[in-house]
């Protein structure tokens, strides 16, 4: 064991401090807000009306225009700036399909490129997804967690097992493009959340990165129209990746390398997942999740307790390095 991990608390310690201090209200929820309140999207305080109904909008890469009320109205479904770029959508991609279900493009992109709010769904494993939704239907995952992590569990038991085939179908044929460039950074614009993404503000000021993963939108504007193509920056400290780098290929202590079951370059094996060029904060978020027992089920067992080894900071690491790989990474000054 590295020395300097003795002095660090894991993040199962952490969460029973958190969940000790909280006393009577306690709840897996209020504590892994408290120790990583960045990892966990939140819609406050909503989206600006500022639009009139029939304006039209564009997005910096893509020739398509719509109107505001075609993108944000009662039956806009999911929004399609690029149509070349994906095969035919199954109609529960494109705009749900039983009353109460989403459009799954609404949520996680009609490319599955996904937002640090959800998931990247393009090319992972049929079999993976499927025990996921399964995971989400009987509350073994993220059913005691903060807000956004529980959305999908609410669209898992709307939607019957023939949308979800032809849902899982799509989503894990398409190839996996990374849209975030990870960036080591001791200092970080100030950000609050809205309408579940970080958002700078205006005033333009920077604080002190701390443990924290702090993603945005290259282009907020264009983010806000939906066009995840846009990319998204992930600020992370000083240090990560290489870290991060350690962890993957080497492990420490009792941690084992994450290559070891998600194969080289982290690209996926068997049961365990790809996780190269996917949303740092997503990685940090679950990694979170499994270490609070927020992620139960059977096949989640022996990632459970690797993440219960983790401390915070080498959660953050292995986000970053997981995000770097296939994507941008550079450091700030
Ligand atoms: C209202 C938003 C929303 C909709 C609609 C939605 N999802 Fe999700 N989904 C999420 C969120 C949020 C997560 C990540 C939860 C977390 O943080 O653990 C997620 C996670 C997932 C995962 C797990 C991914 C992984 O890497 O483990 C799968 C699979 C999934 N969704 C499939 C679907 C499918 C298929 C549909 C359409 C039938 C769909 N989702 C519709 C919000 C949504
Ligand atoms: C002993 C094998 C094993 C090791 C070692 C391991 N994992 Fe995993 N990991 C898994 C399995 C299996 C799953 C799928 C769990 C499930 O089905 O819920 C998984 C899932 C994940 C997920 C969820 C991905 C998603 O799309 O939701 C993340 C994030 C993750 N692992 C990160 C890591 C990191 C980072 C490391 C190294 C610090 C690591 N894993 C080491 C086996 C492992």
């Amino acid at each position: 064991m590295r020395p300097e991990r003795k002095s660090m608390p894991r993040i199962a310690t952490l969460l029973l401090v958190a969940w000790a201090c909280a006393c009577s209200a306690a709840s897996s929820h209020d504590s892994l807000q408290s120790i990583a309140q960045w990892a966990y999207p939140q819609a406050a305080p909503g989206k600006p009306t500022h639009h009139a109904p029939d304006e039209i909008i564009r997005v910096s890469d893509s020739r398509r225009t719509f109107r505001y009320k075609d993108l944000f109205g009662p039956d806009s479904g999911a929004t399609d700036w690029f149509p070349d770029s994906h095969p035919p959508l199954p109609p529960i991609v494109a705009h749900g399909s039983v009353p109460g279900t989403e459009s799954c493009g609404g949520c996680h992109g009609v490319n599955g490129e996904g937002v640090p709010a959800t998931a990247a769904l393009a090319g992972l494993p049929r079999a993976y997804m499927l025990e996921q939704i399964n995971a989400f239907r009987r509350g073994l995952r993220g059913a005691r967690a903060p807000e956004s992590a529980t959305f999908m569990a609410r669209e898992a038991k709307a939607v019957d097992n023939h949308d979800i085939a032809q849902a899982v179908d799509y989503f894990s044929r398409l190839a996996f493009k990374p849209n975030v460039s990870v960036v080591e950074s001791a200092w970080v614009p100030r950000t609050r959340w809205r309408d579940y993404v970080l958002e700078a503000d205006a005033g333009g000021q920077r604080e002190p990165i701390g443990q924290r993963i702090i993603e945005m939108p290259v282009h907020p504007a264009d983010f806000e129209h939906y066009d995840t193509h846009a990319g998204f920056i992930a600020y992370v400290p000083p240090g990560s990746i290489r870290r991060g780098a350690r962890l993957a290929n080497v492990g420490s202590g009792s941690v084992l390398a994450c290559a070891s079951c998600h194969g080289d370059h982290l690209q996926g094996l068997g049961t365990a997942p790809p996780l190269a060029g996917r949303s740092p904060t997503y990685i940090a978020r679950e990694l979170l999740l499994f270490a609070s027992g927020q992620r139960d089920s059977l096949n989640a067992a022996p990632m459970r307790q690797e993440a219960e080894q983790l401390t915070l900071e080498e959660a953050i690491s292995a986000a970053a390095f997981a995000a770097s790989l296939g994507g941008e990474a550079r450091a700030e000054k």
